[in-house]
């Protein structure tokens, strides 16, 4: 199969982000642009990236219809929740990041060592819940999830231990957190890939129930799509949903933030 450079590049980008196409194209391809092409071309990114946003600019003016917009999202669990029928534990790649990235998870800390407790809130199969783990003994992680079939995939992992770990179904804009954790005693809060995925006028709600069981002083730490992201500028016509918010082809939606929104 041939792969256009549009293509190709939209791949390459989703892999980073563990993030597949919704097309179908033939990875092994590298950066050639055709088999008829009897040399490499190196893509040029910046380009690519030009031609996205013109692209984009002008198929970005149809939203998608109130009814369709109505059924995704009452249908939302039930379409994350297909997700992980269809893709089981293979979607993303572990988060070997955490740590790294996010310099609080030492420095909130009053002495090394201390037994941290923390919220994977919308923690998926595990990505990021099980290499925190590995990396740090000293925690315990409450990790919840939209999808039951997610939730169960985390608690078959074999890594899964109830003394480091209790994980539990939850829509984050509905059903109160204090349900399965106790009110103001969490350290961390962590939200990975997970606001983008909740419809922008439930995001306070699920705000709002993070911080009824968050310690006072203590933190959320937040890691999500950006607006102009390749993953939002290869968005074809009719996915729109509104402001800076598209369906994809299996029905879940993301939302691609600006910075300042969180100020
Ligand atoms: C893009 S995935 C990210 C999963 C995981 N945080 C990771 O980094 O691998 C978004 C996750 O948010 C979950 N989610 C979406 N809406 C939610 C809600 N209202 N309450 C709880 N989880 C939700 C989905 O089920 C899905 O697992």
């Amino acid at each position: 199969m041939n792969i256009s450079p549009l293509e190709q590049n939209s791949m390459d980008i989703c892999a980073e982000e563990g993030d597949k196409p919704t097309v179908e194209t033939n990875t092994s391809c590298g950066t050639c642009f055709s088999s008829d092409v009897p040399f490499q071309k190196k893509v040029d990114k910046l380009e690519l990236t030009r031609t996205y946003e013109a692209q984009h600019t002008q198929s970005d003016i149809m939203l998608v219809s109130e009814f369709k917009q109505l059924k995704l999202e009452k249908e939302a669990q039930k379409n994350w929740d297909l997700f992980y029928k269809r893709n089981s534990t293979n979607f993303f790649k572990d988060r070997h990041w955490t740590t790294r990235e996010f310099e609080e998870l030492k420095t909130c800390r009053e002495f090394e060592n201390q037994r941290l407790t923390m919220l994977e809130a919308g923690c998926g199969v595990g990505n990021c819940l099980f290499p925190l783990l590995e990396e740090d003994h000293h925690i315990f992680i409450y990790a919840c999830d939209f999808s039951p079939r997610a939730v169960q995939f985390v608690k078959q992992n074999p890594c899964y231990n109830p003394d480091t770990c209790k994980a539990f179904q939850c829509d984050l804009t509905k059903d109160s957190l204090t349900d399965n954790i106790p009110a103001d005693s969490v350290d961390v809060v962590t939200l990975i890939f997970v606001l983008s995925a909740i419809h922008p006028d439930k995001m306070p709600l699920a705000v709002e129930n993070i911080y009824k069981v968050i310690k006072p002083g203590g933190c959320v730490l937040f890691r999500d799509y950006g607006f102009n992201d390749h993953a939002m500028l290869r968005f074809k016509t009719g996915n729109k949903l509104g402001e800076n918010f598209y369906v994809r082809q299996d029905g879940t939606r993301s939302y691609f933030f600006t910075t300042g929104e969180f100020c």
